[in-house]
């Protein structure tokens, strides 16, 4: 039966006699980055001939288990899921195991077993992290360092091993502490929020030294609430987050966000090669396919970094 669907399948993509469906469950548009992988994918899919079923589940995990039982229901051919939270998907993707529709997770993490997904592409989440906390290890001014930490979407693959990526790296650095610590849930109010929130509590900027935010949308918020206290971001406040989304690159060459760590919008890229070799003649890809995680600084000629991704979808 698997052989069966599998050449169908193969038919469909080296012909082009009729395309190929894959289901795309994706978290939503949270953030710019999301929306750049939202726009990427669809560009692959088109470029491909691959006929992509989009469902937006506006944040919920309830929505993409409805979405994945609905590509199941309509027989698609692969499914790719950007998953909001890390647990709770082992029945959904074992009904799709079962209906041998393979499942490639797109950016985030699951903690389910390995055999109930054909692969991953997403980045090192944890080096991420720790590339953000290494450059403030190399870049803070002398003496104690207080820093504030925006958190991504609690429960979330990034949230998770961002936070513990960036403390592996500072371990080993006393004068470093991080004495706030709340989610602002990956998004540009829920960043600038929280934010002012960290300032009230600590009466204003003087204690702080250094912002790490968990993706470029949550410190472009803060760089905001920052300002409006009368406080100079990327100076005063060091602001170091992760997805080197456009607008960050603007914010640099003004001198308001110090460092940003790469996450490529394009996952599905490497997910339709993956898919396709499969399809082929069963060729198993690795069970984790790795981008890349570059550090951008204010060296980096960031508007030239902002020209190279504004057309991208963010
Ligand atoms: O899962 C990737 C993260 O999700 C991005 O860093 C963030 O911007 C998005 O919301």
């Amino acid at each position: 039966m698997k052989t069966l669907m599998l050449g169908a399948a193969m038919a469909a993509l080296s012909t082009g006699v009729s395309a190929q469906t894959i289901g795309f469950s994706q978290i939503g548009s949270e953030s710019g980055w999301r929306a750049a992988e939202t726009t990427v994918t669809r560009q692959e899919a088109e470029a491909r001939g691959i006929d992509l079923r989009f469902s937006d589940a506006q944040q919920r995990q309830e929505n993409q288990i409805a979405a994945i039982r609905s590509f199941v229901a309509q027989g698609v051919d692969a499914i790719l899921l950007a998953p909001v939270v890390a647990t709770g998907w082992d029945s959904v993707l074992e009904e799709a195991k079962e209906a041998e529709i393979p499942v490639v997770l797109l950016d985030r993490q699951v903690d389910s077993s390995e055999d109930l997904y054909l692969t991953a592409v997403g980045s090192d989440l944890v080096h991420e992290g720790a590339v953000a906390g290494q450059w403030l290890v190399d870049n803070k001014p002398e003496g104690a360092c207080r820093v504030v930490e925006l958190q991504g979407t609690t429960g979330s693959s990034p949230a998770i091993d961002r936070a513990n990526g960036f403390r592996q790296a500072i371990e080993g650095t006393p004068d470093i502490e991080i004495v706030r610590s709340q989610t602002g849930d990956f998004t540009r109010s829920g960043g600038k929020e929280v934010m002012e929130s960290f300032l009230q509590a600590e009466g204003g900027g003087d204690n702080i030294c250094a912002l790490y935010a968990h993706n470029d949308d949550m410190a472009l918020g803060a760089i905001q609430a920052i300002k409006e206290a009368g406080i100079d971001p990327g100076d005063d406040i060091l602001i170091v987050s992760i997805d080197a989304v456009p607008d960050i690159f603007k914010a640099m060459a003004e001198g308001d966000a110090n460092a940003t760590v790469e996450l490529t919008p394009n996952m599905a890229g490497p997910a339709f090669d993956a898919l396709a070799a499969y399809m082929a003649d069963g060729t198993e890809p690795e069970k984790f396919i790795q981008t890349e995680s570059a550090l951008y600084t204010q060296d980096d000629d960031p508007m030239a970094q902002y020209e190279a991704r504004k057309d991208l979808g963010y």
